[in-house]
């Protein structure tokens, strides 16, 4: 998260009111202050550095505060609220459970659990036959971990590798850490797995010419280089889906060739798709772009609609390894969750949202694209697939990347009513509600592009 930090004083900002929009008090409101140096006071600081924005509910696309502002939502809470905020079915499946009551059962069967995990495996298609439900995505990454590295010591007590890519990122506790390349934030741990290894990513401005599958090999030929036998010390590659900060896809060949050494030398193959998964990009899940068959898919944020969801999914002889309570959590699976996942899904496959969100991300990346016809220099790359974007800005003098700038413009947005995600580089990232209307979409990139126009004739 970014070390920018956003002014907590009101600020007089124009009267906003749309049909998606209304700000009609300073910015932040009055009262923001108090309630931000009460976290500050009594949280850790590791939770803070977004926006000054005190959310006091939040319906469908938009998001309120107490004062009756409102603003059109480009983060669906970090891509949590893929069926709308507060969405109704799931609303109502939580309270029905509320109702029954039953909140935990643990490892007791239920049959809300049951339904759900049937529903779920079968959302997700083949090769897919069981899940394991978690709370956070973190958890679900680890949990690939360990199925990785259970499954490599199944084969041969040697395989323990997994290989993971330059500048993923996949969660705060300790593997996923590890399988995550920011090197500042894993200082904590003071070492590094010797069996975790990083290749670069193929970004599309560091391939030089250079085809996908000769800048993997290259890769690859290092980790050989090492004294790494691929086919012999390597039980699994993990990849997020696309690179988070700037919604980078990689190219189809290179996953594509990944899976092929999977398929070789009998390794498995997982994603991360916190990001991308349940609809995001315009597919269910966003490997689906690469055409590739995964082992595994580590699930999270929009599964649940709002609730703390999370899962690995996988072939039922992985899934299988671990022993009879070998791999439960205490609040996993609960009838709550389960209940909200279960509407979740329903909500996706009844509002034909994977399909909508593939024909409403046409509109945003044409919208986008306009602004960027007119911003050259300003913005520098247009990236994302459906409902997932990332405009990044440069600076028009030097070309460098240009994150000052960026916070600028999030910051200006908010004061417009528009709420897009600071990811504290030179990205903005875009992920509404799948269920956002084409007009608040497209009035939503308008006040983008009146943020941009803004804050560079400053
Ligand atoms: C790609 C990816 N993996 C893993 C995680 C970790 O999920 P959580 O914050 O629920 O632990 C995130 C969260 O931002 C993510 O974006």
């Amino acid at each position: 998260m970014a070390a920018h930090s956003f002014t907590r004083t009101p600020q007089t900002v124009p009267f906003v009111q749309t049909a998606h929009r209304r700000i009609q008090t300073t910015i932040p409101t009055p009262g923001t202050e108090a309630i931000l140096e009460q976290l500050d006071r009594f949280e850790s600081r590791s939770m803070h550095g977004q926006l000054p924005l005190v959310w006091d509910r939040a319906e469908d696309f938009s998001v309120f505060d107490s004062a009756g502002n409102r603003w059109i939502d480009f983060t669906s809470t970090i891509f949590v609220a893929n069926v709308g905020h507060s969405n109704p079915r799931v609303t109502a499946a939580i309270k029905t459970m509320l109702d029954k009551p039953i909140f935990s059962c643990y490892a007791y069967g239920n049959e809300t659990r049951a339904k759900y995990l049937e529903k779920l495996v079968n959302f997700a298609g083949k090769p897919f036959e069981k899940a394991f439900l978690l709370s956070a995505g973190t958890e679900a990454t680890e949990a690939a971990l360990k199925l990785m590295r259970m499954q490599g010591q199944k084969q041969n007590k040697r395989r323990r590798g997994i290989i993971c890519i330059e500048g993923n990122w996949h969660g705060r506790t300790l593997g996923a850490q590890m399988m995550s390349s920011n090197l500042g934030q894993r200082e904590w741990i003071g070492y590094q797995d010797t069996d975790i290894h990083h290749i670069p990513f193929p970004y599309p401005w560091v391939l030089n010419g250079l085809s996908p599958e000769a800048f993997l090999d290259e890769g690859l030929s290092k980790l050989t280089a090492a004294g790494i036998d691929i086919a012999q010390d390597i039980c699994g590659f993990m990849l997020e889906t696309f690179q988070g900060w700037g919604a980078v896809f990689y190219p189809v060949e290179f996953v594509q060739s990944i899976e092929r050494i999977c398929r070789k030398n009998g390794i498995l193959l997982a994603f991360d798709e916190m990001q991308a998964g349940f609809g995001r990009t315009g597919r269910a899940f966003g490997f689906q772009h690469y055409d590739v068959t995964p082992d595994l898919i580590c699930c999270g944020k929009g599964m649940g609609g709002g609730v703390s969801l999370s899962g690995v999914l996988g072939r039922a002889e992985i899934m299988d390894l671990p022993d009879v309570g070998n791999m439960s959590s205490t609040h996993s699976a609960n009838p709550l969750v389960c209940a909200a996942g279960l509407a979740v899904i329903e909500e996706i496959e009844s509002k034909n949202l994977v399909a909508e969100t593939a024909r409403k991300g046409d509109l945003l990346f044409t919208a986008l694209g306009e602004l960027q016809v007119h911003y050259p220099n300003r913005i520098d790359k247009l990236l994302g697939r459906g409902l997932i974007a990332a405009v990044l800005f440069r600076h028009p003098e030097t070309g460098e990347a240009d994150g000052a700038f960026t916070s600028r413009v999030a910051e200006l947005c908010m004061q417009k009513g528009l709420l897009v995600v600071h990811t504290g580089r030179e990205s903005i990232k875009i992920g509404p509600p799948l269920t956002i209307t084409d007009a608040a979409l497209l009035e939503g990139v308008d006040v983008l592009g009146e943020a941009i126009a803004e804050v560079a004739a400053q």
